[in-house]
């Protein structure tokens, strides 16, 4: 095997997905999480799909001593990929507090963690929301980071800048720092996919939750913007796409591959979609038609941006594979398990 990595969030969406990928590319994974917005059925999910089910504990990454006993228990972690955070943009202006306690403690603690139990590496899940909006798109690493438009976001922009100072600091950790645009999609085989408690804030699993009928009608938060059809433009990046880049960070970190200590991608498409236009995919991949109407804008919203993901494409040598069709028609697969299994 190639070493054991811990996946913290890993019942998670972008978690569950990037665990399957770390065990078809041969890691050994402990995925630890909190169940705050997850369930253990991804667990069951990745063992169908890979036939190998991780060690799963349930811990919360701010409790510094569980933490500890875990380290002791598996003190042969080559890596880490941290993805366990509160990530919902609007419950962060409800709630600031809960963000700022949860994803800058939850991070500390494993940076205080890592040099005592001699692993090194750990890959940061970030996000596009860091560089505010943009001035032009596409939007490469070295554009400004601007005032974060959220308590989340700017939970993002302190990490990055935790892991900066602590790697300047001498630490021997290393890190790379994945900055991730949108999301979305399932697994082709519908065993796991985004599952958000309660009314989903994102968009996609809005969708999806419409057209099978659990919602009444998608709200389309604004078609006034400056954009060809008036409605926001997002990068939307298939989520198997998006794991497959953390397994190379693995690999390059565990394979010493930079000088760098602390490297950031942009892992997304380079492609922009809008509002409506991922409407009409997906109603048309599902071959139904989508209830939705125009309300006005949501509070802290970006009008458009997209990734340039030339950093990434060269240097990881990854790029984004799946088309916008097969993801929409994955999403809508996955919801329609859902209610296959009677879970939606
Ligand atoms: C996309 C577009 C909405 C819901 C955030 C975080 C990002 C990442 C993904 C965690 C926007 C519109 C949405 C709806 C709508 N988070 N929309 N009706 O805000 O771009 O990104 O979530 O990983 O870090 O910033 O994603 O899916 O909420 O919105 O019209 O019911 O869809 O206005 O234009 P967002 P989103």
């Amino acid at each position: 095997m190639k070493g054991k990595i811990l996946v913290t969030g890993g019942t998670g969406y972008i978690g569950s997905h990037t665990v399957v990928e770390l065990q078809n590319a041969g890691y050994t994974v402990v995925v630890i999480d909190n169940l705050s917005n997850s369930t253990t059925d991804s667990i069951d999910g990745i063992e169908r799909i890979t036939g190998i089910r991780p060690e799963f504990i349930e811990l919360d990454c701010n409790d510094l001593e569980g933490l500890r006993k875990l380290f002791q228990k598996h003190s042969d972690i080559k890596g880490i990929i941290h993805f366990a955070a509160s990530k919902a943009v609007g419950e962060s202006v409800q709630k600031p507090l809960l963000y700022y306690r949860n994803n800058l403690n939850s991070l500390i603690n494993l940076l205080d963690l890592m040099p005592e139990f001699g692993t090194e590496n750990i890959v940061f899940s970030s996000s596009c929301t860091v560089y505010g909006e943009p001035d032009q798109n596409p939007i490469d690493e070295t554009a400004p980071i601007k005032p974060a438009e959220s308590p989340y976001g700017n939970t993002k922009q302190i990490n990055e800048e935790i892991i900066r100072d602590t790697v300047r600091s001498g630490s021997p950790i290393k890190s790379i720092i994945l900055r991730y645009f949108n999301p979305v999609g399932a697994h082709p085989t519908a065993e796991i996919g985004e599952l958000p408690n309660g009314v989903p804030q994102n968009l996609v699993p809005f969708i999806t939750q419409t057209a099978i009928g659990i919602r009444e009608q998608l709200s389309v938060f604004g078609n006034d913007y400056d954009t060809p059809d008036g409605s926001c433009i997002r990068d939307f990046i298939n989520v198997v796409d998006l794991a497959k880049a953390h397994v190379i960070a693995i690999d390059r970190m565990l394979g010493n591959k930079s000088e760098d200590k602390v490297e950031i991608f942009n892992l997304g498409t380079g492609k922009g979609v809008s509002v409506l236009e991922l409407i009409n995919v997906f109603e048309k991949v599902s071959g139904t038609k989508l209830n939705y109407k125009i309300v006005g804008r949501r509070e802290g919203d970006i009008e458009k941006i997209w990734a340039d993901p030339k950093h990434a494409n060269t240097v990881l040598g990854w790029t984004a594979k799946e088309n916008i069709e097969d993801t929409m028609a994955s999403a809508w697969k996955w919801q329609l398990r859902l209610r296959e299994k009677g879970i939606m």
